[in-house]
């Protein structure tokens, strides 16, 4: 189809969003499922319900342009999401997964305030009041979205999520440290050729040599004379 107007395009953006809103309706629900906070749960939830009805709203405003919704594919929402799926599964879970399920949520929303913000502006100046009252209450559920996200992500989230990480590298070091030590101790049981190695690479220290007998030390020993006065 040729977007050929503003009318065109407005159109066009407003299927583009029909698209994003189902693929979201779609994944919101495992998003959920994967939250740890439960005030994360329950905001993905939320929005989930906020999402069907927005379909609705979309679906409405098309029909209100004279238009019957049609089936386009919303790349950038299919890419948004493809990346937080990504995401979601380098997390072993806990906090930095629900950190990273916010940053994915995030762009999604920021995504869609941009999509509705313009879209309501195109259906202000086309003289579609109607259509512009009902892309400006998603927008405004959009945001109200996003500032719940924040709220989540600064009250709670973002900071557990690097004390998780805190508490993991200490772990590592204590393990780093309790190795070297079983290996330092190995180490110092070794003889020859692996001492040797051990000794090359840092895990043992050379051994001090013996002494040996200084020429004076040795004239020192049992002379003839003394050996005869021991007789
Ligand atoms: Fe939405």
């Amino acid at each position: 189809m040729a977007v050929d107007s503003l009318r065109a395009h407005l159109v066009e953006e407003l299927t583009d969003l029909l698209d994003a809103e189902n693929q979201l309706t779609r994944t919101l629900p495992t998003m959920a499922a994967a939250a740890t906070t439960p005030t994360l749960r329950k905001a993905f939830q939320k929005h989930l319900e906020e999402t069907r009805a927005q379909l609705v709203r979309l679906d409405t405003a098309l029909r209100e342009l004279g238009e019957t919704p049609r089936r386009k594919t919303c790349e950038a929402m299919k890419g948004l999401l493809k990346e937080g799926s990504h995401l979601m599964r380098k997390a072993p879970g806990g906090m930095l997964r629900d950190a990273m399920l916010i940053t994915a949520a995030q762009k999604v929303e920021h995504y869609e305030m941009a999509s509705y913000g313009t879209a309501r502006t195109y259906a202000q100046v086309l003289g579609e009041p109607r259509v512009a009252r009902l892309l400006a209450q998603t927008l405004k559920e959009e945001k109200a979205a996003d500032g719940t996200l924040t709220t989540i992500a600064e009250g709670s989230v973002n900071e557990a999520a690097a004390e998780e990480w805190s508490a993991q590298e200490d772990g590592l070091v204590e393990r780093s440290a309790l190795w070297v030590g079983r290996a330092i101790g190995a180490a110092s049981r070794l003889t020859g050729r692996a001492r040797r190695t051990a000794v090359s690479v840092g895990l043992a220290q050379e051994r001090p040599r013996r002494r040996t007998p200084t020429r004076r030390a040795s004239a020192t020993r049992r002379t003839p004379e003394k050996r005869k006065g021991r007789r």
